[in-house]
């Protein structure tokens, strides 16, 4: 059987582990106390057929190329390809090259120089860090003093260090989000089904940005056609221009859009699975997802991917605290309850450790993603919160509304 090496500690890397290991063996490194087969070995001293690296950090830090040197076969781009996610101004440099459709922007170091462009902007105000800020680092405000205010703060290094040190401001956009992860083979990449992910901490998209409170998949806007135009307009001529710049992209495009009154535009691309997409998207794969990378990873995908008409949802539980300074250490009651609950596809951890007496603790601040299948969204929906009920520990936080009311 083939052995997958699996890079990650999360959710996302939770339930990669659980659909590739319906037809491989797996070992997740570090992973966490709940997910099997998990050791705390580096990748580079694990001898295994395929390298899939979960995280961003280690994608732009390089670790897919230094698999590479030693002649492994790895899902994931190398440190160049990364970029896409690792800088934000070289995104949109090449996405603007490669004529996609994406905000208007302006790349600053300078303050005045960043206040000034701002004032000829109109509200929402969006400001982001280049560097990666463990997707906190997007402010979007309609008060022109709080986007000036931030500009100091991230420009001088005080917000996220040197990662703030340059920024992108945008034009605002508005309308719906949604993720389509796409697998390029770095010539060609095949659409995964579509999932819309909730980035704000409370109901009704109020609070802070965070990593994700919940999501679910399909999602009925992105029709057949919509996700034809983004592979076509988005996807296809950003891998293209990859490879002029010399740069074999084997791994995830992720595109976050928007869907404007003028048609999707590109907010962000990940280089990765999202998370908490992949606890909604990979259980839905029919097709077998090892195969799929193992192509991807070789450079010739052969296989399009088939997912079940079933849908899934799920719902994040996250510490008191997050995302700012998560409080951790509080026992969790209730997985076993809720993965054994009716519907309940599976319970994916993530921020979790063992106390002394080997009992569940919070170690993070997104715990677990208890995910949920149904026929329909809602169902999934009732599915998932009724299993999400039964967990518990002191500061426990929810949303309440993920896929409420999709239309
Ligand atoms: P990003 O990490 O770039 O996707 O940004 C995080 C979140 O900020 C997105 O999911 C959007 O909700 C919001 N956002 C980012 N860029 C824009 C924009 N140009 N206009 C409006 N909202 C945005
Ligand atoms: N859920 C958004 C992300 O993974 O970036």
């Amino acid at each position: 059987m083939t052995t997958v090496v699996i890079v990650g500690s999360g959710g996302r890397e939770h339930a990669l582990s659980d659909v590739i290991s319906r037809d491989a063996d797996v070992i997740v490194t570090p992973g966490n106390p709940v997910i099997p087969h998990s050791t705390p070995t580096s990748p580079l001293e694990i001898d295994a057929d395929l390298y899939v690296i979960g995280p961003e950090a280690p994608l732009v830090t390089g670790l897919a190329d230094q698999l590479r040197e030693q002649g492994k076969l790895v899902f994931g781009p190398g440190a160049d390809g990364a970029q896409l996610e690792g800088s934000k101004a070289w995104m949109k440099d090449l996405v603007m090259e490669a004529g996609v459709p994406t905000a208007d922007h302006g790349t600053f170091t300078d303050v005045k120089q960043a206040h000034s462009y701002l004032e000829t902007m109109a509200a929402p105000y969006v400001i982001k860090t280049d560097g990666l800020a463990a997707g906190k680092g997007v402010l979007v405000t309609d008060l022109l003093n709080d986007a000036k205010i931030a500009v100091n703060d991230y420009l001088s290094g005080s917000a996220f260090g040197g990662a703030g040190e340059k920024i992108v401001i945008e034009e605002g956009l508005v309308g719906p989000e949604i993720s389509i992860l796409a697998i390029s083979d770095g010539e060609k990449a095949f659409a995964l089904s579509p999932a819309q992910d909730f980035k704000r901490l409370h109901n009704n998209d109020f609070g802070p940005n965070t990593g994700g409170m919940g999501a679910y998949s399909p999602v009925p806007i992105a029709t057949p056609a919509l996700v034809d135009d983004v592979l076509k307009n988005f996807i296809q001529p950003t891998i293209t221009k990859l490879r002029q710049r010399g740069i074999d992209y084997r791994g995830v495009l992720y595109a976050g859009l928007m869907i404007t009154e003028d048609g999707p535009k590109l907010l962000e691309y990940n280089v990765r699975f999202g998370d908490p997409e992949a606890q909604v998207v990979l259980p839905r794969f029919e097709s077998s997802l090892t195969d799929l990378l193992l192509e991807a990873s070789r450079g010739d995908i052969r296989t399009t991917p088939v997912f079940t008409s079933d849908a899934m949802v799920t719902v994040v539980c996250a510490t008191e605290g997050y995302p700012t300074s998560p409080r951790v250490g509080d026992r969790i009651k209730g997985i076993e309850e809720a993965t054994n609950t009716n519907g309940v596809e599976k319970v994916y951890a993530a921020g979790i450790s063992l106390d002394e007496e080997q009992q569940p603790v919070t170690a993070g601040g997104r715990v677990l993603a208890v995910t949920g299948r149904g026929s329909t969204i809602e169902g999934a929906r009732q599915n998932a919160y009724t299993g999400a009920g039964k967990i518990h520990w002191e500061g426990l936080h929810k949303r309440q509304d993920i896929a409420e009311a999709v239309k």
